[in-house]
């Protein structure tokens, strides 16, 4: 069993790699496969780490593997669809029993939009974005966090998007199920807190890593492995949710203040 201390700690330099991993041990990463997964995979891997790397690529997640297991990390991969919900369940029950896991980082998820010409998502897009974005990770979330209360310990992080904080009409789905994911978090972070699991949020901005290829303004854009750093601090820190880059959180309040009618204007000029 682990005997980590239940409490959050506030005071822990992200760059200490090596005293985050004495918190963090055995830890779960979905979405390794991925840029912001595989980001913090790389900055976990230390010897005395237990990494268990979930995704569906399995070249990238042998890729990642081998980098984290050069770095001293035990590694362990698992290819799984996080849409297939009771493949998903099975497979965390087992790896908990195992070992119990110390902390988890939900970090896989979907973006997409509406396709060049198309004014509505199509219904299956939808269907999948809220299947990967919301219930799995949800799910997933809620089956660590049962585990975690009876044994009086552990933390999960999940990754949201600054895009829940507005109505996105290119990416309704990608919003709305990111919205959801925020306020899941936020209630599971209230139900568990006194039972010494910490659950942190961070809702990314723009990350800015060689596959994104996005045409926004550099000032928004936030590099890779500083993401991967500011997540891995508001974790550490047991923070309730973090707003990365910071200026997104200021987008988030002209949101809220904006008039509705002006609001609206905006947002309708947004293009994919
Ligand atoms: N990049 C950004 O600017 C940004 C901004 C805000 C929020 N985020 C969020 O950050 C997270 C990671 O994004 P990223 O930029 O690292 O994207 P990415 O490189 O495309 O990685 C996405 C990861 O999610 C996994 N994934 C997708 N669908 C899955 C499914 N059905 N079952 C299991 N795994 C699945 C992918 O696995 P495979 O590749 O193996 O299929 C991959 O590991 C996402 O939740 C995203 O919404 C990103």
């Amino acid at each position: 069993m682990s005997n980590l201390p239940a409490a959050p700690i506030s005071t822990i330099p992200a760059d200490e790699t090596s005293e985050m991993v004495q918190i963090l041990r055995r830890i779960l990463i979905t979405g390794a496969s991925g840029a912001i997964g595989g980001a913090l995979a790389r900055r976990l891997a230390a010897p005395g780490t237990h990494l268990l790397l979930w995704g569906r690529d399995a070249v990238r997640l042998a890729a990642i593997a081998a980098e984290c297991r050069a770095a001293g990390a035990v590694v362990a991969l698992r290819q799984i669809d996080l849409a297939d919900t009771a493949s998903m369940l099975a497979a965390i029950a087992a790896e908990d029993a195992a070992a119990p896991i110390d902390s988890a980082l939900l970090v896989a998820g979907q973006g997409d939009t509406v396709a060049p010409g198309q004014i509505v998502e199509p219904a299956e897009q939808v269907a999948r974005l809220a299947a990967v974005n919301f219930a799995g990770p949800a799910a997933l979330a809620a089956a660590l966090a049962t585990r975690m209360v009876e044994r009086g310990q552990g933390r999960i992080l999940l990754v949201g998007s600054a895009a829940a904080f507005h109505a996105l009409p290119h990416a309704a789905t990608y919003a709305a199920s990111k919205a959801g994911l925020a306020r899941f978090a936020q209630a599971l972070r209230l139900a568990v807190a006194r039972h010494g699991v910490t659950i942190t949020l961070v809702s990314p901005g723009f990350i800015d890593w060689a596959g994104g290829g996005r045409p926004v303004p550099r000032i928004l854009l936030l590099p890779l492995d500083e993401a991967a750093r500011r997540i891995l601090a508001a974790f550490a820190a047991g923070a309730g949710h973090a707003i990365i880059p910071r200026r997104f959180a200021l987008l988030r309040l002209l949101d809220r203040l904006l008039p509705g009618v002006a609001r609206d204007a905006l947002l309708r000029r947004l293009r994919p």
